[in-house]
This record gives C-alpha cells, sequence and structure tokens, in this order.
C-alpha cells in the first residue's frame, strides 16, 4: 500500500521479537482516515502487540509507521498520546478508589495559578466530554462502584480528554451488556462522525457487521489482507482467520439430567452497601444438565456466584452441593466439596499474574497429592501435567509452560483457567462469563467442553451476558432480574424477544 495523508496510520512491514518467538512477522495496517477499522484474529495472534508498538509501548523489530502519511517514531505512549493516539486496553487501569474525574485526569492534571490542582475546572471539562458524546457517566461516581461499561467509557473519556484523533479500543465490548454495546456504538459513530479515526479489536463478529467499514485479518502474527466489511459475512471472516470453516452454531445433543446436584433455596446476598443484590433465590441445577442464566449485568449474578464460592455471606437461604449446605463456609470448603470455578474476571479471581503458566495450572489444587512433595511443587509432575493441558487446550504458544501467564494474551490466559477448572474433574461447575476475550475457534472448543463435562455428568451453572451463549449453550434457561430469577425455561421454548424482555424487567410478577 502507498504511503499517503488519506490514511490516519499505515504500519508496514511490522516484525516484533519476544526472545525466540516471532509475535509479529511483517504486519502491514493500512487504516483510512475517520473510519472504523476492525482488526480480527485468534488468541495470540498478535493484535495486542501490534497496536501497543502504536501505541509506543513496545519497539518494533523492524518496519514503519506513519500518521497522516509523515513517519513517525512512537518511542513511548507519551510521545503516541502527543501525536494524538490513545488506547483503551483490554485490561482497564484506572485507580479503583478514584472518582471518574480523578482517574480522567490523572497525569494530565489541570493546575491552577500556583500550581495547585485545579479539581472544579477538571470537573467541568470532564462534564463537557461526558455532554459532548452522551457517555452517560457520572463524573463524581467511585470507579469500584460503577459497571464494566461505565468503567470502559471514563477509560475512553480518558483518551479524548488527552485529544486524541485516533481511538485503539482493545475488545471493547468483551465485557459488556447488549446494551452497553449499542451505546458503544453510537459513541462510535458519533467520534467518526466528529473526524476521530477508530481502530477496534474484537472478536465479536457480529459487532465488526455493525460498526466496522474495514477489517484486517492476522493468524499467527502475518497479515492475511484486509475486507471491505459491507462486502463480507461472518462465516466468511471466520473462516479468514482461523483458517478453516468454523462452526457459528452449538451442536449438542438432549441432555440427561440426573439428581440435583447444586441447590440454592431463598438466598439472599447484600453487596458491600448493604443493599440485596441477590433477593430470595431459588435454582436447582442437576447433574449431567446446564443451566443457563441470563441476564444483564448487575442484576446479582456476581453477588450469587460469590455466596456460591463462600466469597460473600449468605444473608439468609441455603445453598446445598450434593445434599450438603456450604453456604458461609470457605473457598476451600466450597471446592474441596466438588465446585469448580471458571471466574468473570481473570484477573482478579482467576490468576497469579506474576506466577507461570504451570504453577497457574494448579491454583486452588497444589497442596494435592499429584502435585505435591510435601509442602513443596514437584516442579516435574507439574510440566509433565502442564505440558498435557497445554496441548489438550491448544494454549498458545505452545511450549509457554515456564512462562510467566502475563506474557500470554488475554485469550490464551482464560484457557488456562478453562483447563485448570475442567481437569480437576468437579461436580458442579460455575462458568461466569466463561468465553469472554476468546475468539471463535476457542468459544467453539469452550462450548463443546462444557457440553462434554455435561454428558460426563457435572452440573453446570453458565452465567453469562451474551444471550447467545445462554440461548445456545443451556438445556434450561433462568433469567434473572435484579436479584431474583423471573422465568425459567427449557431450552428451546422461548424466543431472544421474550428473553430480553424479561431481562429488561418487562415481566413484571
Ligand atoms: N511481553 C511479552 N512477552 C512474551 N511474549 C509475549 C509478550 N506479549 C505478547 N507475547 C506473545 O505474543 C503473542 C501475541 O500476543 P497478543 O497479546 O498480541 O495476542 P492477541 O492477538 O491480542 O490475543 P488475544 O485475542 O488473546 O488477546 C502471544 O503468543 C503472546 O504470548
Ligand atoms: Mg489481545
Amino acid at each position: 500500500m502507498e504511503v499517503s495523508s488519506e490514511y490516519a496510520v499505515q504500519m508496514h512491514g511490522i516484525v516484533k521479537r519476544f526472545g525466540a518467538f516471532t509475535a509479529l512477522d511483517h504486519i502491514d495496517l493500512d487504516v483510512r482516515k475517520q473510519t472504523v477499522h476492525a482488526i480480527l484474529g485468534e488468541n495470540g495472534a498478535g493484535k495486542t502487540t501490534l497496536m501497543n508498538i502504536l501505541y509506543g509501548l513496545y519497539q518494533a523489530d523492524e518496519g514503519k509507521t506513519y500518521l497522516y502519511g509523515e513517519e513517525v517514531n512512537i518511542a513511548n505512549p507519551t510521545g503516541a498520546i502527543k501525536r494524538g493516539i490513545g488506547m483503551v486496553h483490554q485490561h482497564f487501569m484506572l485507580v479503583e478508589n478514584f472518582t471518574v474525574t480523578e482517574n480522567i485526569i490523572l497525569g494530565d492534571e489541570v493546575c491552577g495559578a500556583a500550581g495547585v490542582l485545579d479539581m472544579g475546572r477538571a470537573r467541568e471539562e470532564v462534564t463537557k466530554l461526558v455532554q459532548e458524546y452522551g457517555f452517560e457517566v457520572d463524573p463524581d461516581a467511585r470507579i469500584q462502584d460503577i459497571s464494566v461499561g461505565m468503567q470502559q467509557r471514563v477509560e475512553i473519556l480518558k483518551a479524548l480528554y488527552r485529544g486524541a484523533e485516533i481511538l485503539i479500543l482493545d475488545e471493547p465490548t468483551a465485557v459488556l451488556t447488549p446494551q452497553e454495546v449499542d451505546k458503544l456504538i453510537e459513541i462510535m459513530d458519533g467520534l467518526v462522525t466528529k473526524g476521530k479515526t477508530i481502530i477496534i479489536i474484537t472478536h465479536k463478529l457480529k459487532e465488526i457487521m455493525r460498526s466496522a467499514h474495514e477489517c484486517s485479518i492476522v493468524r499467527r502474527g502475518k497479515y492475511m489482507g484486509t475486507v471491505d466489511v459491507s462486502q463480507s459475512s461472518e462465516n466468511d471472516l471466520a473462516a479468514r482467520m482461523v483458517g478453516r470453516n468454523v462452526n457459528l452454531k452449538v451442536e449438542k445433543t438432549p441432555a440427561h439430567p440426573k439428581d440435583v446436584c447444586l441447590s440454592i433455596k431463598d438466598l439472599t446476598v447484600c453487596d458491600e452497601r448493604g443493599i440485596e443484590q441477590v433477593r430470595k433465590l431459588n435454582l436447582d441445577v442437576r447433574s449431567g444438565e446446564i443451566v443457563g442464566i441470563a441476564g444483564i449485568d448487575g442484576n446479582g449474578q456476581s453477588e450469587l456466584v460469590d455466596a456460591i464460592m463462600s466469597l460473600a455471606k449468605a444473608q439468609a437461604g441455603t445453598i446445598e452441593v450434593k445434599g450438603v449446605e456450604v453456604q458461609n463456609t470457605s473457598p476451600r470448603k466450597v471446592i474441596d466439596s466438588g465446585v469448580a470455578t471458571i471466574p468473570s474476571d481473570r484477573h482478579r479471581w482467576g490468576l497469579v499474574l506474576p506466577m507461570i503458566v504451570s504453577e497457574n495450572a494448579v491454583l486452588e489444587h497444589h497442596g494435592d497429592e499429584v502435585y505435591g512433595k510435601g509442602i513443596m511443587l514437584d516442579y516435574d509432575k507439574l510440566r509433565a501435567y502442564t505440558e498435557e493441558l497445554v496441548s489438550q487446550f491448544d494454549i498458545r504458544p505452545a511450549g509457554c509452560e515456564e512462562e510467566r501467564i502475563s506474557g500470554l494474551s488475554g485469550g490464551n490466559q482464560q484457557k488456562v483457567i478453562i483447563a485448570r477448572s475442567v481437569t480437576h474433574a468437579p461436580d458442579v461447575l460455575i462458568a461466569f462469563q466463561p468465553t469472554r476475550g476468546l475468539d471463535v475457534g476457542a468459544i467453539e472448543f469452550v462450548h463443546k467442553t462444557l457440553i462434554a463435562e455435561r454428558d460426563r455428568g457435572v452440573a453446570i451453572l453458565l452465567i453469562s451476558y451474551e444471550l447467545d451463549e445462554v440461548m445456545d449453550v443451556s438445556d434450561k434457561i433462568a433469567v434473572i432480574y435484579h436479584g431474583q430469577i423471573v422465568g425459567e425455561f427449557e431450552q428451546g421454548t422461548v424466543g431472544e424477544d421474550e428473553l430480553g424482555l424479561l431481562m429488561a424487567g418487562g415481566g413484571s410478577q
């Protein structure tokens, strides 16, 4: 592609190596001005790495970058911001106990005459931005108190506050509810209309179809071409990305449920502020079935999972696993009673980032005989075990057992958690947003794994904000609204519209 000022960003022949591993192998990217440009590729393909180079977090080993036709050398994020590039990372980088405004101005504080921080003026500027782009965020709320979707808008605001003209969004919708996705697409449209250019990394083909003009495809560090989205389809994009046809529909046989294995009765759970988030909730999951909970984020899902895992206190009611009450015991007791979990926030609950992959692969189970030598881990056994997982679950790159888990791509970190949960043969598996951040090939694999576990007799509780996922994978669907189950259906007996209505509180009882 010729270098031209028609393009906001051009990256040509980019090579990036991590030690002996080549993460990017002569990648090209040409992003037209004032468009939404998607980057699509499997977990570990190199998408985030490429954007980290554009944002100055990494230096390319080879290749050139041009902004509006001019060659640039971006040494660090400060340099990127100066040139009008903003980035919202896959994992947010906000300070939890700061307010929205404080987070937005952090590192870029407006100072008054005496060099004193002028919060009043900062707040005004933030409010102006919020209104201009229709963000619907409270500038005074604390990050810890707002939804993930709002936190993300704060990240975008932060970039705009610094004058971003080119905005990189790394998997912005992985954590959003359908409504928040609509809102984000609206915001992106508005930004493009006002002259901004957006590069979006996403695994959601539907959203690429809805929001992007062009889509560049990366496969294992190599550039596979750019397509005009209006001339493409979800199946076409999936096939180009994975290099084979992907089955976007879940295939499964009917369930053969046995006895009730997880039984929740009249469960009430409060959040930190003492507000009831789960209210007298009743739910049974039998061995050999998948019960899916459909609902919008913030309707008690995380409190429910926390209560099951004894990470939150059950104010009232019981949680039984195989007939034994486990509420208000300890996570250890719950795990020992046969419950495994795929947590929704892998960094908070799922992984210890400074540890290597194999250590993470046995987290929660490090006391087990198989890996233990007294109180020590037996690293030889551990390595053998992890090698097996890495190959079985196609965790990339192959041979990553001894690497720090923080060096793995987001999707591959998620695969480590799933491998760990599933292979420790639980009776109950709590899958909370199990495919968050995964590529379509990996999603296909996780869904197959869940169904295989079901067929082995595991009782599976699937909690997901993706309505499609709940509808496709579950044998029974329960809708949660304001901490209560407001409807229960056998799979296939209910449509998306009816569920959507219940999820939004439209079925008021
Ligand atoms: N700092 C690092 N050190 C070592 N290896 C790294 C580092 N950063 C990335 N890699 C490797 O480079 C490859 C590309 O990773 P990257 O995070 O760019 O993937 P991705 O396409 O964003 O995947 P995902 O969809 O899972 O987020 C992966 O194999 C990853 O393990
Ligand atoms: Mg990534």
